[in-house]
């Protein structure tokens, strides 16, 4: 019988190439849906108000906050200008608690502006800033924000652990800032930026090839440099540059292509925003080992999996984290020792047989091979609209994929199988060699500052 459940769980969650090209074309199609008018496809495809990416000119002492991701970062970065690239970079870090995840919009404010506060106390102390010289910042906030500027925009919902009413439908920068003048201190919001934003910017400044963001972590979203004419809903002045770089929320993607089980339709219904974040409830850290515990859940009542009685600690949401369940897919060793001791630190279940291990092995695999493979097949509708997926025969131009999150970096059968399944819808070969990845490490926040500084207040004053 758990056999049964576990077989049927593989048929259901199968993708192969013919549907994952299918999920391609139906982001392709979605994208252009989303930049044709507001609200004209599940994919908003945001304006980010960045039509310059980092020349490497960027100079000075910014700071960045960065939100949204598994911890909260406070950074101060000195740029070097020209030839002196990133002179020195400092940052702290700590999770947000629980129940300001889904409390009041001043208390997550505060929480913030206190720890942005106690960082700048510190660094000042260290360095000592120029007498006069307002701070600047770059905020990277990832959640969908409808942007009105560079350094303005109003939140259209949370995601992921998220969900804080008041916060819906205000102006974030105007929350945080309101929130610094109550912690007494003074610092200027020159750049709003999601973090698939921020990763573009710092991959960019690191490699001129870099064209698309990916973030696989608590959360899953992309990013990309758009021809300004190719948005027909940008109405504003066309960029100098003549480009405007895309926050897709692809996240929210959702397509009939996507190969949904009961699991996941109940996962959805059971969550905080039910009937949103579809592709990303497959395919991101924050759901992978949710999932698992459901399935390994019906295989204790119905198949009795872990003996006759089922482990109550099973019933609890979220028990099981992504890492732990990349911690048993890459146990090595011959009997499956690590998850043999996660079962028991976790779920409180001794004694599993060499066979059961085996099966939850598998059942990781399952879990996590559908989820790459769709975001590859999101990779590659993203390729496909930018015309660097080689389809048309001809030179593809060299693009480098700038990928950040847990969840790519810490769970290497996720990243390998992510990476293999686009270079093999490339079709492999030739027309592949011209597209790669590069982990952007804590880019986001660089990427933040960098931004900050080049629509830093004091530009027009040194130029
Ligand atoms: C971090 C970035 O490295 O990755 C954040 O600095 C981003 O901006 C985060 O949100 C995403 O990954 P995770 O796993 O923390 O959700
Ligand atoms: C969620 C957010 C999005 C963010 C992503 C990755 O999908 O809505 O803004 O980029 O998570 O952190």
């Amino acid at each position: 019988r758990a056999l049964a459940i576990v077989r049927e769980l593989e048929e259901k969650c199968g993708t192969p190439e013919t549907k994952l090209l299918q999920v391609a074309d139906a982001m392709t199609v979605e994208m252009h849906a989303g930049l044709a008018s507001e609200g004209g496809s599940k994919l908003k495809m945001l304006i980010s108000y960045v039509d310059n990416l980092p020349t490497g000119d960027e100079e000075g002492v910014y700071y960045a906050l960065d939100l949204g991701g598994t911890n909260f970062r406070v950074l101060r970065v000195e740029l070097g200008g020209k030839t002196g690239g990133i002179v020195s970079q400092e940052f702290a870090e700590a999770s947000i608690p629980p129940e300001l995840m889904v409390g009041t919009s001043d208390a997550l404010f505060d929480y913030i502006a206190a720890e942005l506060a106690k960082f700048i106390t510190e660094e000042e102390e260290k360095y000592h800033p120029p007498p006069g010289r307002q701070r600047e910042l770059g905020f990277t906030f990832s959640f969908p924000v409808m942007q009105t500027s560079i350094n303005s925009g109003t939140l259209i919902r949370w995601t992921k652990g998220f969900s804080i009413d008041d916060t819906v439908g205000n102006d974030v920068v105007a929350e945080l800032t309101k929130a610094m003048h109550r912690q007494g201190v003074d610092v200027n919001v020159t750049a709003l930026v999601n973090d698939t934003i921020g990763t573009l910017a710092g991959g960019r400044f690191s490699n001129k090839d870099v064209a698309i963001a990916v973030i696989m972590g608590t959360g899953t979203n992309a990013a990309y440099v758009e021809r300004a004419q190719a948005i027909p809903k940008w109405h504003g002045p066309l960029p100098k540059s003549g480009e405007m770089v895309i926050n897709m929320e692809w996240g929210n993607f959702k397509s009939s292509h996507l190969p949904i089980t009961d699991y996941d339709h109940a996962l959805d219904a059971e969550s905080l925003n039910p009937g949103e974040q579809v592709f990303e409830k497959l395919t991101s850290g924050m759901y992978l080992g949710e999932i698992l515990r459901r399935v390994l859940l019906r295989m204790a009542e119905e198949a009795a999996f872990f003996g006759d009685e089922v482990p109550p600690r099973l019933n609890t949401p979220f028990v099981l984290r992504t890492p732990d369940m990349s911690a048993m897919h890459h146990d090595t060793s011959a009997d499956l020792r690590v998850v043999s001791s996660k079962l028991k630190d976790i779920f409180e279940v001794s004694n599993t047989s060499l066979k059961t291990r085996r099966l939850v092995v598998e059942l990781c695999n399952i879990i996590t091979t559908r989820g790459a493979r769709l975001a590859a097949a999101g990779i590659l509708g993203v390729l496909k609209k930018m015309g660097r997926d080689s389809a048309t025969g001809g030179v593809v131009e060299k693009t480098v994929i700038a990928m950040d999150g847990g969840l790519y970096e810490h769970y290497a059968e996720y990243r390998n199988c992510l990476e293999n399944t686009v270079i093999k819808l490339l079709g492999g070969g030739n027309s592949s060699s011209n597209i790669s990845f590069e982990h952007s490490n804590d880019g986001s926040g660089i990427g933040a500052a960098l931004l900050a500084a080049s629509h830093s207040h004091y530009l027009e004053e040194r130029s």
